[in-house]
């Protein structure tokens, strides 16, 4: 319903017009993208059947307390630890387990990049990225300083887990945040749900979502680079070093390097 609609309703209309509201909180415009997607997620039966064998698995011990539902009048307060993303409510501080190769990467890289910019790349928009201050639950001005690459003392800053780099669309964070309705809701589904529930649940969260974040060289790279460091702050020598690192460029081939081996492996 637009803005416009709502002026001229009279009493009824506008009963109606708050009941949408309550009723369709999450589906409302002005949710952010990655939360509208979710909503009119429907995974297939295929992806509901893997979820549920996820979900079976799955420990809820990894499933901290802080997603528990707060009580009412603290609805809308950061979440208990700051910088966390709501990917961590459920997912470890360190989720990045599975590749023994990448995955100290990743763990680094999730204090200063949210989940979302590697694992929300919806294909159908595009997104911009910039800094979000995950305590004071707002975007964050463009700051070189941020940058621990391309320093004359190289990581001599520390590294400020609240700054995180995170999905804009249209100017609007793209992504949840904990201690929201939406983040509320999914949470009390979450923990009240029997199987069947959670893994649906589990599938259409995940529907938006990719298995996998970009290859290193999606951001470590000259050409057509995910993140616009410059619109973060970095100056053109912190955006070449980021860019040219050594590390993730040997990756690149370590990776092919790899496949090969797979190759002969067949042969033999
Ligand atoms: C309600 C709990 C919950 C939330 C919230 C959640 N996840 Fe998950 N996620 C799971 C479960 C359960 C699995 C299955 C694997 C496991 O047990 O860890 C999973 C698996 C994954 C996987 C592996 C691929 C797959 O789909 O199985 C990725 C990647 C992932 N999540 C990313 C994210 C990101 C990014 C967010 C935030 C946008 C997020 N998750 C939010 C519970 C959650
Ligand atoms: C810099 C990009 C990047 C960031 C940031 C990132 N991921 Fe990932 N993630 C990946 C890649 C790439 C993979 C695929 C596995 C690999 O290459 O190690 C992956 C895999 C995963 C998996 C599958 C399990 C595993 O052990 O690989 C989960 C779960 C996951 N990510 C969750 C998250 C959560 C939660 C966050 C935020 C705290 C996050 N990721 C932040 C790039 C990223
Ligand atoms: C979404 C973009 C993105 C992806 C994907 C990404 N990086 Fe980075 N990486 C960055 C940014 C931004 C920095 C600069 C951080 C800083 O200077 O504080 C960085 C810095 C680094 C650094 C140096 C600073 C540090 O934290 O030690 C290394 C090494 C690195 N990345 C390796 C990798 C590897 C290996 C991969 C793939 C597994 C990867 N990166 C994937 C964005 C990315």
């Amino acid at each position: 319903m637009k803005l416009k609609d709502k002026v001229n309703l009279g009493p009824a209309g506008l009963v109606l017009f708050l009941s949408c509201w309550a009723n369709s909180g999450a589906s409302f415009a002005a949710e952010p993208l990655f939360v509208q997607r979710v909503e009119s997620a429907t995974p297939s039966r295929e992806a509901i059947g893997k979820a549920e064998e996820q979900v079976r698995e799955h420990k809820d011990v990894k499933f901290r307390e802080k997603m528990a539902v707060p009580p009412f009048h603290k609805r809308m307060e950061p979440p208990l630890k700051e910088g966390e993303t709501y990917c961590q409510g459920c997912h470890r501080p360190q989720p990045h387990s599975k590749k023994l190769r990448t995955r100290s990467f990743l763990n680094m890289h999730s204090r200063y990049i949210a989940c979302e910019t590697c694992h929300f790349r919806p294909e159908d928009v595009r997104l911009e990225y910039r800094w979000f201050d995950y305590a004071a639950r707002q975007p964050a001005a463009a700051d070189g300083g941020r940058f621990r690459t391309g320093r004359n003392l190289d990581n001599s800053v520390l590294i400020d887990g609240k700054f995180k780099i995170a999905p804009f669309h249209r100017g609007e964070p793209a992504f949840a945040l904990p201690g929201t309705a939406f983040a509320e809701r999914v949470g009390r589904e979450w923990q009240e749900g029997d199987l069947a529930v959670r893994a649906r649940l589990k599938a259409r969260l995940h529907a938006p979502l990719s298995k996998e974040g970009p290859a290193c060289a999606k951001c470590h790279t000259e050409d057509s680079p995910l993140l616009d460091l410059a619109a973060l702050g970095a100056d053109s020598r912190q955006a070449a070093a980021i860019r040219r690192h050594v590390i993730p460029q040997f990756f690149g081939r370590y990776q092919s390097d790899d496949d090969r081996l797979k190759i002969i492996d067949i042969l033999r």
